[in-house]
This record gives structure tokens, sequence and C-alpha cells, in this order.
């Protein structure tokens, strides 16, 4: 987790002066994320924002909300700055409550995409498996403890991503990066090479799974280099698979959850 200090130096921040937070390290993630904070979101979504947006975020006057990529910016410090200061020269105004309650509407914006992409898949997950099997997927991913760990662990991942973010991690896997997954490639002081998936950074310490899946964790004062790739480790499979292979890749996809995930949004 990030610390706190730094989260609410960027609500005061965001508070203060827009601009500042521009300057603000863009790998803060937002804190309050529980099924509590959600509610709360919830409410505050309902009496301020679901006059334009639509009381499920379907969008009216406003955006469409649910389709979990962002225009003005899908990161959690984006949707932070969008909700607070507004968007100049639209309808959409600035809104500005507690540094807590702006964090539990961003989680509460989020939640309107999550779980949603196995309804919106058009394919069939069945037919996706063998899709997955056949293009090597499991060589990096894990699903229920079976795969490789050069990528994520993908056991979860529809119940917790949108469908378009699937769709763009599978053809454009460069734009579709989610900070926890930035690589980290640093030496140590005696010439040792590191690197691995930057789990968390602050500013004195970095922790990193490395390609073997241990957590192992470096006070930056003792590494000779230290650099961050936002590039992605995985290839595009843009044009190799396309048409329903491609439907029913992302419905496979969409399908993986760990748990019948509550829906946030009654
Ligand atoms: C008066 C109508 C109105 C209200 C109230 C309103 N919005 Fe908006 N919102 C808009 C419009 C219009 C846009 C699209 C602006 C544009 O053209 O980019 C927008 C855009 C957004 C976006 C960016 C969408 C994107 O694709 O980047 C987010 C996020 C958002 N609103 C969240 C909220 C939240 C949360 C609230 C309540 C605190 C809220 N809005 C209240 C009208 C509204
Ligand atoms: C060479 C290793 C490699 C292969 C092969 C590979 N991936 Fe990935 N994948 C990664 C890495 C590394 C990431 C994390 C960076 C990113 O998001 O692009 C990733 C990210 C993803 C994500 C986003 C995860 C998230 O948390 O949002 C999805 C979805 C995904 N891969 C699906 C697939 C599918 C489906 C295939 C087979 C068609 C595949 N991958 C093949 C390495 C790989």
């Amino acid at each position: 987790m990030n610390s706190r200090h730094a989260i609410f130096f960027l609500a005061v921040a965001v508070a203060v002066l827009p601009a500042a937070a521009q300057h603000a390290d863009d790998t803060i993630r937002n804190p309050f994320t529980s099924e509590e904070d959600i509610e709360a979101g919830g409410r505050l979504y309902r009496s301020h924002c679901a006059v334009c947006h639509g009381i499920n975020g379907e969008g009216a006057r406003g955006a469409d909300l649910t389709t979990g990529s962002f225009r003005h910016g899908s990161a959690d410090r984006d949707l932070f700055n969008t909700i607070s200061v507004g968007i100049p020269g639209t309808e959409m105004p600035g809104i500005f409550f507690n540094g807590r309650q702006m964090w539990q509407l961003v989680a509460f914006v989020r939640s309107l995409s999550h779980g949603r992409a196995a309804e919106q898949a058009t394919g069939d997950p069945q037919k996706g498996r063998a899709v997955y099997a056949a293009n090597g997927c499991s060589g990096c991913h894990r699903i229920r403890g079976e795969g490789g760990r050069m990528g994520p662990d993908l056991s979860d991942i529809g119940g917790s991503r949108s469908l378009a973010h699937l769709q763009t991690s599978i053809l454009s896997p460069d734009e579709s990066v989610l900070p926890q997954h930035w690589m980290v490639r640093a030496k140590s002081k005696n010439g040792k090479p590191i690197s691995g998936m930057r789990m968390n950074e602050d500013t004195f310490s970095v922790q990193l799974i490395d390609p073997a899946g241990n957590l192992a964790s470096f006070n930056k004062a003792d590494l000779a280099e230290y650099a961050v790739d936002r590039s992605s480790g995985m290839p595009s499979f843009e044009g190799m698979i396309t048409g329903d292979d491609f439907e029913n890749l992302v419905a496979y996809l969409a399908s993986l959850r760990l748990k019948g995930a509550a829906d946030a949004t009654e």
C-alpha cells in the first residue's frame, strides 16, 4: 500500500491547487476501496451524480461510467482529479468533499464497471478456454495455481476488470498496463541485475515480485541503478487472435472469478 501521507498530501494538493496534482506520483492508489467505502461512495453518487450519469452509471446528460475506460484518464489519480476539479468547458462540475469521501466516490465509480464484463461479453467462454490454451497464455499467466509467473495471475480477472480493459490488454498491452505491473530494472551496488514486477514503491524502498514469484524488497539507497519500465512484458495478439476466437477468449477471461462478486451498484 502507498503511505497514507502521500495520499493525503495529494488530496490537499488537489483541493488547493489543481495543477499540483500533475506533479504528484501517478502511482497513487485509492486507499479506500472496501465494501463499506464503495457503499458510502454510492450514497454520495446517488445524491450528487446520478442526476446526470444515471442511477447505474449508464450515462445520459453525463458520460457512461460503466465501460471501465475513461476519456479523461482511468488511473485512480485521474478519476480523483476529474471528480474534484470537474471538466472545464463541459457540464461536469467540480465537487469537493473531504479526501476520504472523494476516494470513496472514486471506488464507487470504478465498481460500476467491475463484474460487468461477463454480462457484456458476446463470445462463448468454453470455446475461449481453448483459444487461451492454443496461444500459450498460460506460459506467462496463472489461473487457479496453474501456469507461469511472467505475467499477473488471472484467476479473478473477470471480477476485477472491465470488458474494455480485457480487450485492450490482449490487442494493445502497452496501453493498458496497470501501475502494479510496471517492471523494475535495477542493479545492486555490486553489479547484480535485479528485475521484477513492481508491487509497491515509496520514496525510499521498492517491493517487487521476481521472475521466480518471490517477493523481494530493496532500499533504493542500496541500488546503483534504478528504472521503471512502463511498457508491457506481454506481446500484442493483434491480428493473431481475431473474430470469434477473440470474442470467445475475452468471454473466457470475463468469466474468471474467484467468488460471486457482490454487485456494488445496488
Ligand atoms: C450536471 C451534470 C453532471 C453532474 C452533476 C456530474 N457530472 Fe460527471 N460528467 C458530466 C458530463 C457532461 C461529462 C462529460 C464531459 C466531457 O464532455 O468530457 C462528465 C464526465 C465525468 C467523468 C469522466 C468520464 C470520462 O470518460 O473520462 C467522470 C469520472 C464523472 N463525470 C464523474 C462524476 C461524479 C462522480 C459526479 C458526482 C460527484 C459527477 N460526475 C457529476 C456531467 C455531470
Ligand atoms: C510473454 C508473457 C505473456 C504472454 C505469452 C501473455 N501475457 Fe498477458 N500479460 C503479461 C504481462 C507481463 C502482463 C502485465 C502487463 C500488462 O498489463 O500488459 C500481462 C497482462 C495481461 C492482462 C491484464 C491483466 C490485468 O491485471 O489487468 C490480461 C487480461 C492478459 N495479460 C491476458 C493474456 C492472454 C489472454 C494471453 C494469451 C493470448 C496472454 N496474456 C499472453 C505477459 C504475458
